[in-house]
């Protein structure tokens, strides 16, 4: 048998499995070993954020149903509760959420109009409370106080309160959830845009 047919003969010591012909040194082997531990450990240090991801691009896609359109007297401003779309393993499943919903004068082509604000505080996130008498959102944490249409008046909330993006639909009023934070908002109100 000649030595063509013979496999290459192992190297130095020290030296590895032998790439494009040449031994890989233990330098190199060194520095592989540790890009293939760097890109495992990337990845599975990764995979939280990537469901996060996923799953808020996910979420975004949900309506929920909050009554049938004629069940809204207009100009009156209703608490409507739902099912809290994402609840935290604590609330076992029996979560609610709320948000405020208004009724306006239909549109010129006589189509039902709505105001659907989120009731969490833009400021820390507690629940702004509604007052008939004085037609103002009051929020009892730090003395915010919002307009009927949801515009910040005064106290330490840097903006108004969070619009939800509602559609009618079969007679019924839906939101788009999740609609708490403010990125959440943006992306469904550029999804809404784009339908
Ligand atoms: S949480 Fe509403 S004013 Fe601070």
């Amino acid at each position: 048998m000649s030595d063509a047919s013979l496999p290459p003969a192992s190297g130095a010591a020290g030296a590895s499995a032998p790439l494009d012909g040449r031994p890989l040194g233990r330098r190199s082997f060194y520095f592989w070993f540790a890009t293939l531990v760097g890109a495992l450990t990337g990845t599975l240090t990764g995979l939280p954020l990537l469901r996060y991801l996923f799953n808020s691009k996910r979420q975004t896609t949900d309506w929920i149903t909050l009554g049938p359109v004629d069940s809204f007297t207009v100009g009156e401003m209703r608490l409507a509760t739902f099912a809290d779309p994402l609840p935290r393993p604590c609330d076992n499943g029996a979560a609610e959420a709320s948000v405020f919903v208004r009724r306006e004068e239909p549109g010129q082509d006589g189509a039902a109009q709505f105001r659907v604000l989120a009731i969490a505080c833009p400021h820390q996130g507690c629940d702004v409370v509604w007052s008939d008498e004085s037609g103002l959102f009051d929020c009892p944490c730090h003395g915010g106080v919002f307009n009927a249409d949801g515009n910040r008046l005064s106290g330490p909330p840097p903006r108004g309160l969070f619009a939800c993006i509602w559609r009618t639909r079969q007679q019924q009023l839906e939101i788009r959830a999740p609609f708490f934070s403010p990125a959440f908002h943006a992306a469904a109100t550029d999804e809404a845009r784009s339908e």
